[in-house]
């Protein structure tokens, strides 16, 4: 089950983060949009609706990690309350479907996904997004677009979502300028069909890597609870939320999903 269903209701929320500050003349934020247009025609087929927002980079004041690692023992980010993070992150967790978008620069993700990408790294202890459907959407001129969209993806998974694709429109033949539409077009369905899938099964989409590393992070919770219980101390943050979550009942988060469950964000949501 998937946050979505648990959820219930016929709109389907999308949430969409384009990396790129590029504006309206945005390749990728263009992706982006013709993916969300083509899901709400897949969403009215089974009588569902798409609410579809997205936010591009020259609209955000992102700072760089800074190294403190505070996030992991407080899982709160001190640098949140002076940047656009906290708005970032709510609009995530409120989201049924989050489309990661970013351009290739250099032969990698760009900066400012790299940089959101490295402020949301205690997620990955937390499993935040565990039950999302999440799509990876690149978008290049003609090189590094698999790579990228993978070293994204890696990230997405870490955090627990279910992705549901990960790819990217090249504009092998177009001229400087025009945008990859033509290249975009004939992946729409694939990205599509596979998004309303994940949402009724986000556990096929969860990978064997990430059922390990949930196992792995299982014992090490467990192994804290039991210190916690014999010194009397208190609990970390994250062996406690992996019982508040009810992942400590499980050994894999694919089968976690599969049984129903939901994942509280945590304090992200009540702040
Ligand atoms: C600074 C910069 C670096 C780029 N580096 C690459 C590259 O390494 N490989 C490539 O194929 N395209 C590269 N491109 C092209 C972009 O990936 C491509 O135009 C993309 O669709 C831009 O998306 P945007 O308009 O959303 O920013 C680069 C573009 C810029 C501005």
């Amino acid at each position: 089950m998937s946050y979505y269903q648990i959820k219930g209701g016929s709109m389907i929320k999308v949430f969409s983060f384009v990396a790129s500050c590029a504006g309206k003349e945005s390749n990728t934020a263009l992706f982006s949009d013709m993916v969300a247009k083509r899901l709400k025609e897949y969403a009215e087929k089974s009588g569902k609706e798409v609410e579809y927002k997205r936010i591009t980079g020259e609209s955000l004041k992102i700072e760089f990690c800074r190294s403190c690692e505070t996030c992991f023992y407080d899982w709160e980010c001190p640098l949140d309350n002076g940047d656009d993070m906290s708005v970032l992150k709510q609009k995530m967790l409120c989201a049924d479907v989050i489309l990661f978008c970013s351009p290739v620069y250099m032969g990698s993700m760009s900066g400012l996904m790299k940089c959101v990408v490295d402020r949301l790294a205690y997620w990955s202890h937390l499993y935040e997004l565990a039950g999302k459907t999440a799509a990876v959407l690149v978008t290049s001129s003609n090189n590094h677009g698999t790579e990228t969209a993978s070293a994204i993806e890696e990230a997405v998974r870490m955090f627990g979502a279910s992705v549901a694709y990960s790819g990217c429109a090249y504009r092998h033949n177009a001229d400087p300028g025009l945008n990859n539409r033509s290249d975009m077009d004939p992946i729409l369905d694939e990205i599509c069909g596979r998004l309303m899938d994940c949402l009724e099964q986000p556990y096929k989409y969860i990978t064997r890597e990430q059922d390990i590393s949930f196992y792995v992070r299982g014992k090490e919770n467990l192994r804290a609870k039991a210190f916690a219980e014999i010194f009397g101390s208190d609990l970390a943050y994250d062996a406690a939320a992996w019982e508040q979550r009810g992942f400590d009942r499980y050994n894999r988060l694919s089968d976690y999903l599969k049984n129903g469950n939901l994942v509280h964000s945590s304090r992200i949501h009540s702040t």
